[in-house]
């Protein structure tokens, strides 16, 4: 591939960049036996078919079939052309690239682009304006005054957007950025009369970043109540709500760690638990949790703790929230929020220590809390709504598979109506039989854990076995350049799959090269992505540390068997052929015998 990158700085970036930890961050991985195993991010799964080998440094799903190095991941994922993934992966890795001439290659559209720079730019001034200069004093005594210190205001950009009616106007031409993009960007508001303003005025700025940390759009808070009390840039095609968390970027690495994310509704619960030190925290925009977010926050964690409002919304959305992540597969918690406060307040309040003790640590279980959810279509105090409620309650315990779980649900229900625990655990069963067999809705996340990474499925059907023996022999030649130079030798490029001799006929030249064994830089040298995903797919292969030439040779003959089988069925079928021709039906009967007896013991070796 032409780039003007020199290839010891791309293999000092590789080797700088261990896979295991790049896709790491952008999937949970488990470590089972020598590999490590997640749900794919390239296609929708629930049991994790996606496999990554420290060792080999590469990645292959089984279930979709990618496959590829550190640098095709970032490709994968980020949709970066190869000078992008490789400087993505320098910057990650701290690694010093030389200055790239010519041109620049993003994957990204001018305009795109453009507008990602404007709100880089914006991004800083707002910025500057709050912390330092006169403009901006009204945003940053508003933001001292909610208890927002200067660290928190550095580490998240917050910024002020002046009342006047073009600054923003003004500065964006002053810099050369096309108003009509601007306006796309969501960053001027056109008016009637055509002439444009700025849309975020007299405002504090909450820049809201993507997962690489760019912002792509804006939070604006009014400070002097005026409506709406948070204005957003509007939607674009760098910007959807539904599809970006707030603070995603920068919880990232906490939530890896400890496995859990708390989700937020606003951006000042976000901003106050940060400062407190609880840093696995993101929000929504403003919008319920979309399908997309909860799977993306699926592939990163295992449980979700939802901290919304303690209000009647709140509990709705909460609500929502939690049975949208448990049907993707989430474990929920829901933390204990109490009436009318939020967690800003809250953590303002009683700090941070006191949130976690009482609020997080506390967090309800998914059926705890739908037993206090439910109370609000019921008054409890007539019987008639108490018999319906507990009804209700049963029908959701009887989806639980574990009966010590289930018996300590129906212990509170004993205690606090007085039924006795032998009726309750009757209709239960009663419950349990009636649902039968049916798909239990938290079936995913209770076999999650045990599940995740030992389940894997191979979709590929059983191959013959010349094939077998084909992948076999090049796994063993991908770990070890000796066995190569064997096969190469006893066979040259003679495999009977086509790819499977672009493979070798690569791999001895890439050996004669003087590399050693290094499956990640072979696929990096292969362009044609089908190959790649082939040659990853095949150095999955387990192969043994040690393998005795019997066994190598054994492959080999299975492989030239099999051509030499070929060869003399083609030749036999060329004979049959000339005997027809030459109307001796006696000789082209015994030619058809031979056929078929080659064929029957193909079938027999494979
Ligand atoms: P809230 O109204 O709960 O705001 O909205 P908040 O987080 O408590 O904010 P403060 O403490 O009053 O400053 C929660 C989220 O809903 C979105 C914002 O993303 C906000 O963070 N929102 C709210 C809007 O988009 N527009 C609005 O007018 C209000
Ligand atoms: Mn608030």
């Amino acid at each position: 591939m032409a780039n003007q990158i020199p290839e010891e700085v791309i293999e000092e970036v590789r080797k700088s960049n261990d896979i295991v930890d790049v896709v790491g961050e952008y999937v949970q991985l488990k470590k089972q036996g020598r590999n490590y195993f997640g749900l794919c991010p390239f296609h929708g799964e629930n049991t994790p078919s996606f496999s990554v080998t420290q060792e080999k440094q590469i990645f292959h799903c089984f279930g979709c079939g990618k496959g590829g190095n550190v640098v095709t991941f970032i490709m994968e994922m980020e949709s970066f052309s190869f000078v992008e993934a490789i400087k993505h992966l320098a910057s990650r890795s701290g690694t010093q690239l030389p200055e790239l001439g010519g041109e620049k290659e993003s994957s990204l559209s001018q305009d795109t682009q453009n507008i990602l720079s404007a709100y880089e730019w914006l991004t800083k001034l707002y910025h500057h304006l709050l912390r330092f200069t006169r403009d901006g004093k009204e945003g940053y005594n508003y933001l001292k005054s909610r208890g927002i210190s200067d660290t928190a205001i550095d580490e998240f950009q917050l910024g002020f957007a002046p009342t006047a009616k073009s600054f923003t106007a003004e500065f964006l031409k002053k810099k050369g950025f096309n108003q009509a993009l601007s306006v796309k960007a969501g960053l001027l508001s056109l008016q009637n009369d055509n002439s444009v303003t700025d849309r975020f005025r007299g405002r504090v700025i909450f820049p809201i970043r993507n997962h690489l940390g760019k912002t792509i759009a804006f939070g604006g808070r009014s400070i002097s109540g005026g409506e709406p009390k948070y204005l957003n840039s509007a939607e674009s095609e760098l910007f959807h709500k539904g599809k970006i968390l707030y603070n995603f970027d920068l919880a990232k690495k906490h939530i890896r760690k400890e496995n859990e994310v708390i989700l937020f509704e606003g951006y000042m619960d976000v901003i106050t638990a940060y400062q407190a030190g609880i840093n696995n925290v993101i929000a929504t925009l403003g919008t319920a949790l979309s399908e997309y977010q909860a799977k993306l926050l699926n592939r990163y964690v295992d449980t979700v703790v939802i901290c919304y409002d303690g209000d009647k919304a709140g509990l709705e959305a909460t609500y929502k929230a939690a049975n949208l992540l448990r049907n993707v597969g989430c474990q929920v918690k829901i933390a204990n929020m109490q009436d009318d406060l939020d967690p800003d307040s809250f953590i303002k309040a009683h700090g941070g220590k006191a949130f976690k003790n009482e609020v997080l640590n506390t967090s309800d279980t998914y059926v705890s809390f739908y037993m206090r959810y439910l109370k609000k279509d019921y008054n409890l105090s007539i019987e008639g709504d108490r018999i319906n409620y507990i009804e209700k309650v049963i029908k959701e315990l009887a989806l639980i598979d574990s009966s010590v779980e289930r018996e300590y649900y129906l212990q509170e229900l004993h205690k606090e109506y007085n039924i006795s625990m032998e009726s309750l655990t009757q209709e239960v069963e009663i419950q349990r039989n009636k649902q039968g067999q049916q798909p239990k809705k938290d079936n995913p996340d209770k076999n999650r854990n045990t599940n995740r990474g030992l389940s894997y499925r191979s979709n590929k059907k059983l191959l013959p076995a010349f094939q077998n023996a084909e992948r076999k022999l090049l796994s063993y030649m991908l770990h070890n350049p000796l066995i190569a130079e064997k096969v190469q030798e006893e066979m040259g490029a003679g495999f009977n799959i086509e790819a499977h001799q672009i493979i070798a006929t690569h791999l001895y030249a890439f050996y004669e090269e003087g590399h050693l064994s290094d499956i990640s830089l072979f696929i990096e040298k292969l362009s044609d992505s089908e190959l790649q995903k082939l040659v990853t797919e095949i150095a999955m292969y387990p192969v043994l540390e040690e393998i005795s030439d019997k066994e190598i040779n054994d492959y080999i003959r299975i492989i030239q068997e099999h051509r030499n089988d070929y060869v003399s069925i083609q030749t036999l079928k060329e004979q049959q052929k000339l005997a027809e021709q030459q109307k001796d039906p006696l000789k082209a009967a015994q030619i058809a015998m031979q056929i078929i007896e080659i064929k029957k013991q193909l079938k027999r070796t494979n």
